[in-house]
């Protein structure tokens, strides 16, 4: 039956009829569409189904060219192979199926009888569960760290004060990890459409996903580990390029701190009260009217004179740059915006309109090159007067009632198409000009960018915030959660509202969101306009010395975080890392008590407790960990009750790390001091670490300009080794200092000469002064760690200590 006919029934690709081989894969018809298949690495094939005679595929999120030759194509009576030394694509000719499978035969994922079918423009794919099946990321999203039986759609929404299941949020990425019998695979589903993602949410047959309209194209990743799939999904999409040093120091913000000398008095609390800060953010209430590119002439009446105090206090600005330019005549953006035709239409021609803050607006379309040329020109005027910091918010694009209309038209540089294929992009076409428009505008200066809404490949623009989330503790253990699986979706610089946007944190709550918050990749306290002051002062000395001990423990580990920076800006790794990346086979890692650890880098394991709590059940993952806080060394695999007071968080260390640390954090990220403390702890296993660094600021690194070495510790050989230096960067340390946890040696060599170790005391966090210990009977404050510690002058040779 030719199910066409009413376009109400499902139809699959039907039978193979003809194929032609290209360079980079092949090209094939089938009796009811047709399918490209591309090769884009041994272990990427791209399936790309469509079913009328054009293609309609996303051309801004993937960056990454097909490759030749390094695939076969075999063509048989009733199958096709593709193989390349990672991956078997099997096609079956009738009807068309397609199945992965390894090398050796193994089966990764099959499609399900149904294969690829559209109902109306809607096009679903269908794989088969396979046993034990479980699904990991897909970025942004609610619910569980198994996403086994759940669904997800993907239309970015402004989501004020979601709720813990709610669906969907403000980001879109829609690529996922599928797991099974020891092996791990990906999906990026390709299509900015409004598309769903089925994990076994309507039975355990098939898991699925859906395009509302465009093309069915998707990436099939397999390597070895979930990490080598992350990679490959970053080699696709992009990596998160290096930030400056001073955004990932901490972030103040506050909807909104007004006028100017409150901005100043904020600032200058920092400084008196030694808090360590990089950032003072300005939301919607420094401009006129909430108009973007203007400021109140009353509340900021001499902004470049606040932008400098600021400066002079050591702190960088970051503005608020909403998408809607208020329909105003006389308003500069507006009348050129007008003028140079930068807005997105309704097909009759005439701009569309929505209500925003500022009233009713008109929105640029920066899918076109012209907009983001006259956004780029605008964000000049921040530029000019030193802000160095964008926040594209409301860009999903938000709108008062939501409702954008699906008809409305978006250039698409030159092929344009409605807000149906454009509204999940807006937000990463948003990002993407204001990252390039202020790279420009601050000639060698790296920007910060951060954004609500994007797409796959956002991480290539902006940081990303988790939105309006609320001061409870769900809804804090929600945001580990959500960051932990933006991280499996590429986007290594995120975080949340510490303190909650909406609602009142209490003491303890600020507290322990500051302490979780210290071990996020992106750290700003934010909080809702009419709510209580959220300041890390603002809740008494208590939570003050908790959250300063925090701030400064996040400090402190700048060395190791920006090395990790590094490492994300060219592997795509997240710093917060699910142990669904290391563990992706242990099933206590997807227990609802333990989902939300995580690895803040390869070295440390957060987990995340209530407020309320001060006893808390970990997972420790198989090896040997220490807890950062006493050094007390456990044996993994097991679960463990552990005691966990107001003021410290469970944090542990893997046995063999190693953790670049700068002792002295008092103020900013360029008062770090001039000693490198080297912390490795005792294991049995040989393990390197890369440390990276450079001026923080410039692009000169491109150029050669960074100081890089790798830091081997090896049990077997009794030796630590700073590997000699590469790159043309002076490093800004003077003194290098060995610390070493749990080593019971006496007699150290440095460089063949005998030196002297000293056993001491090592505090991380300092003790609270009036702690109540919380039915912590013995009255005892934090236990510290012992540490043996060798200094010496830090030199670029190659340095090795033995004993
Ligand atoms: C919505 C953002 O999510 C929030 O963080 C911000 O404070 C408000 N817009 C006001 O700009």
């Amino acid at each position: 039956m030719d199910n066409t006919k009413n376009n109400k029934l499902s139809q699959d690709l039907g039978a193979f009829e003809s194929f032609k081989i290209n360079a980079d894969g092949l090209q094939a018809k089938t009796s009811n569409g047709n399918f490209q298949i591309k090769v884009y690495d041994a272990g990427i094939i791209r399936v790309h189904i469509y079913f009328g005679e054009t293609t309609d595929t996303n051309k801004y999120s993937v960056i990454a060219n097909p490759i030749e030759d390094k695939f076969s194509i075999e063509d048989f009576d009733s199958l096709i192979l593709v193989k390349t030394s990672l991956l078997q694509l099997e096609i079956s000719k009738s009807p068309v199926r397609f199945t992965f499978r390894k090398p050796d035969g193994q089966i990764i994922s099959t499609d399900d009888t149904f294969g690829t079918s559209r109902i109306g423009e809607q096009i679903t794919t269908y794989k088969k569960l396979q046993e034990g099946e479980r699904f990991i990321g897909l970025g942004e999203k609610t619910g569980p760290l198994d996403r086994r039986g759940q669904g997800y759609e993907h239309w970015n929404t402004d989501s004020f004060a979601y709720g813990s299941e709610q669906d969907p949020l403000y980001c879109s990425t829609p690529f996922y990890v599928g797991l099974h019998s020891s092996l791990a695979y990906g999906i990026y589903l390709d299509n900015s459409h409004k598309s769903f993602v089925n994990f076994g949410a309507s039975n355990d047959r098939f898991s699925s996903f859906s395009v509302d309209a465009g093309d069915m194209d998707y990436y099939f990743i397999h390597d070895n580990n979930v990490e080598g799939i992350i990679r490959k999904y970053a080699h696709l999409t992009g990596t998160t390029p290096l930030p400056p040093l001073w955004s990932i120091g901490y972030q103040q913000c506050r909807y909104s701190y007004y006028p100017d000398v409150e901005v100043e008095r904020i600032a200058k609390t920092f400084r008196q009260k030694n808090i360590p800060a990089d950032v003072i953010v300005l939301d919607i209430h420094y401009m006129e009217q909430y108009k973007i590119f203007t400021w109140d002439n009353k509340k900021f009446s001499k902004p470049a004179e606040l932008v400098q105090h600021l400066k002079e206090l050591g702190f960088h600005v970051v503005v608020m740059c909403d998408p809607g330019i208020k329909i105003e005549d006389g308003y500069t953006a507006y009348e050129s915006g007008k003028q140079n035709d930068v807005f997105i239409k309704y097909p009759d021609g005439t701009n569309y309109s929505g209500s925003v803050w500022p009233g009713l607006c008109h929105f640029p379309d920066f899918t076109k090159e012209s907009t983001r040329k006259w956004w780029e020109d605008n964000l000049n005027s921040y530029t000019e007067i030193g802000v160095d910091g964008f926040w594209n918010d409301m860009n999903e694009i938000a709108t008062w009632g939501q409702m954008l209309p699906e008809l409305i038209e978006f250039d698409f540089d030159g092929e344009k198409d409605t807000a149906r294929k454009g509204r999940n992009l807006y937000g990463f076409q948003m990002s993407r000009a204001t990252f390039e428009g202020t790279k420009a505008g601050l000639s060698n200066k790296r920007p910060f960018n951060l954004t609500r809404a994007g797409f796959s490949g956002i991480q290539r623009y902006a940081a990303v915030w988790t939105g309006d989330n609320v001061a409870t503790d769900e809804h804090m253990m929600l945001g580990v959660r959500l960051v932990n699986s933006m991280g499996l979706a590429g986007i290594a610089f995120a975080g949340y509202d510490v303190g909650g946007f909406v609602g009142n944190a209490s003491e303890h709550l600020f507290a322990r969101w500051a302490q979780i918050g210290s071990f996020s990749p992106f750290f700003r306290g934010h909080s809702m306009i009419n709510s209580r002051d959220s300041e890390p002062w603002a809740y008494g000395e208590q939570v003050e010395e908790i959250s300063t001990n925090f701030i400064r423990l996040r400090y402190k580990l700048m060395p190791y975080i920006y090395s990790l920076f590094f490492e994300a800006s060219i592997s795509g790794l997240p710093l917060q890392r699910s142990l669904a990346i290391d563990y992706s086979f242990d099933h206590n890692i997807y227990n609802g008590l333990f989902q939300n650890q995580y690895l803040f880098g390869p070295a440390l394991m957060v987990a995340p407790l209530e407020s309320d709590k001060t006893l808390t059940k970990v997972y420790l993952p198989e090896g040997e960990w220490y807890e950062m806080f006493n050094d007390q060394k456990f044996e993994g695999n097991q679960e463990m009750i552990i005691e966990c007071g107001i003021e410290k968080l469970p944090v542990f260390i893997k046995s063999s790390s190693i953790i670049p640390l700068a002792p002295k954090a008092n103020t900013n990220t360029q008062g770090l001091g001039d000693v490198l403390e080297i912390h490795v702890y005792a294991g049995h296993h040989v393990n390197s670490f890369v440390y990276y660094e450079d001026d923080g600021e410039s692009y000169d690194y491109e150029n050669g300009q960074y100081y890089k070495r790798t830091i081997i510790y090896n049990p077997e050989t009794n030796s630590i080794t700073l590997e000699e230096v590469e790159g043309s960067f002076k490093s800004r340390y003077k003194h290098l200092k060995f610390c070493l946890h749990a080593f019971n040696y006496s007699s150290f060599t440095l460089q063949d000469q005998q030196v002297a170790a000293q056993k001491h005391d090592y505090r991380f966090i300092e003790p609270i002064s009036n702690f109540d210990p919380f039915g912590n009977e013995t009255g005892e404050g934090l236990k510290i760690n012992e540490v043996m510690s060798i200094a010496t002058e830090y030199v670029n040779d190659s340095i090795t200590l033995k004993w």
